[in-house]
């Protein structure tokens, strides 16, 4: 009773008492883990969140600069071996683990299960899990290592992603050097400003983005993992890019070589004009900033020998040393709001699929963690090679034309 007295006092204060609407219709169980989901649930955090998000970040043109890159088809190489070389003895030396975040919710794919588990459409056909191991069977022929394997789940989707991993007898890859951990969640705002209802005895809560992944290693012992195998550099994706490479000897060299903690696969932007996330320098330190901030004349610049200096794309791909994991760790990161479909329980208890997004999601991004280092290594690469992930049916990113990059990248022919 006492509980649910401070679930109520809880509700009152931030004005959120429609979440009690059906409690006197659930049974105990149901009514003990709605009060105790409530009693956690940190109200004042989601709601100051809410507020700092309806106000858009201001950054004056005069503290963006651009930053370095290397583009991969202009190596000499000389430069390629060497870095080439550097890159495969670290992995030879058993120094790189790969992190796959795969905790997101996929809510534009709408697809049924985890975003992983999704099959591309070949012959035979294939689940995200599957093509992203792939990549580390291969570097195991090349190197002679088992390169650890650590995926990152939500409380969501962690049992469904266990279970197929299973089903799949880890796809032949050796199990225990795969680790899972699990990210955390924060409640879901309606645009009403209202917590939402995911059943009636439960509050819609869901994972707060990819960069969580530091926070989640320390407290899920991660980073004690993978600093008892010796790990020094970690290389970190999502889940849905079918063609990146995700063990990558050259992108590892440059960054050793370039004595930085950090760095980033990168793509040039073609049009000028899209809405991306662009590498740049922020009030002194590496960053990526949304197009949005660009000037026109800032967005068509070139450097003295005509290259472009703010076109290089994040394609969430990045490494980061292991000291620079266990520093991000303990850092705070901002929180970003992205507008999002989201299946609710309405106010008669039925539960409501929306046609268009619906709900405020906040997330931290993991591209944030660049602006607490004072340098990054950034390597520029081809779309056709690297950049085909999956995001909706509809859009630009469907799993047709992924499916079409990643036959064309692996040289199927279809007959
Ligand atoms: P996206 O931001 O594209 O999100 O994530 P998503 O979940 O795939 O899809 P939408 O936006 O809901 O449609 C890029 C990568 O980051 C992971 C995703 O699983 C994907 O691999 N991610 C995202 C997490 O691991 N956790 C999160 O909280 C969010």
């Amino acid at each position: 009773m006492e509980s649910y007295d401070k679930a109520e006092s809880l509700l009152k204060t931030y004005k959120q008492e429609h979440l009690l609407g059906f409690y006197n219709e659930l049974n105990t169980n149901e009514k003990e883990f709605l009060i105790d989901q409530i009693c956690h649930i940190n109200f004042k955090q989601i709601f100051e969140l809410y507020e700092a998000s309806k106000t858009d970040e201001v950054i004056p043109t005069n503290l963006i600069e651009p930053l370095p890159y290397f583009d991969k088809e202009k190596l000499s190489k000389k430069d390629f071996d060497f870095f080439t070389t550097i890159g495969e003895n670290s992995i030879k030396n058993c120094e790189y683990a790969v992190v796959t975040m795969a905790g997101g919710q996929g809510t534009r794919l709408g697809y049924k299960g985890p975003k992983g588990t999704f099959e591309l459409d070949i012959v035979p056909k294939k689940s995200l899990f599957e093509i992203t191991c792939d990549n580390l069977k291969k570097a195991k022929l090349l190197y002679g290592t088992t390169i650890p394997w650590y995926i990152m789940t939500s409380k969501y989707n962690d049992q469904q992603t266990k279970d197929f991993f299973n089903l799949k007898n880890f796809f032949g890859y050796p199990k225990e050097s795969v680790y899972f951990f699990t990210q955390s969640e924060l409640p879901l705002i309606d645009i009403s400003g209202n917590l939402i209802l995911e059943e009636t005895y439960k509050v819609k809560e869901v994972s707060n983005g990819n960069g969580d992944v530091f926070r989640s290693m320390k407290d899920c012992s991660i980073i004690d993992n993978m600093k008892k195998k010796n790990i020094k550099w970690v290389f970190f994706s999502g889940i849905d890019n079918v063609i990146l490479d995700i063990v990558d000897p050259l992108f590892l060299g440059i960054t050793i070589n370039s004595n930085f903690q950090a760095g980033s696969k990168t793509l040039f932007k073609k049009d000028p004009d899209a809405k991306d996330w662009v590498f740049a320098r922020k009030n002194g330190k590496p960053a990526i900033i949304n197009s949005c901030h660009f000037s026109s004349i800032m967005k068509k610049a070139k450097d003295e020998n005509g290259n472009y200096l703010y076109r290089d794309i994040n394609i969430l791909a990045h490494l980061f040393s292991m000291s620079a994991i266990e520093l991000l760790a303990t850092k705070t990161f901002p929180y970003h709001r992205a507008f999002k479909k989201n299946t609710f329980v309405n106010d008669e208890g039925m539960k409501q699929v929306p046609d268009s997004p619906n709900t405020f999601k906040f997330e931290n991004f993991i591209f944030d963690a660049f602006e607490f280092f004072d340098n990054i290594s950034l390597l520029r690469v081809r779309e056709q090679d690297e950049f085909a992930p999956i995001k909706d049916f509809n859009g630009i990113h469907n799993p047709e034309l992924a499916k079409y990059m990643y036959e064309k990248k692996m040289n199927i022919v279809n007959k």
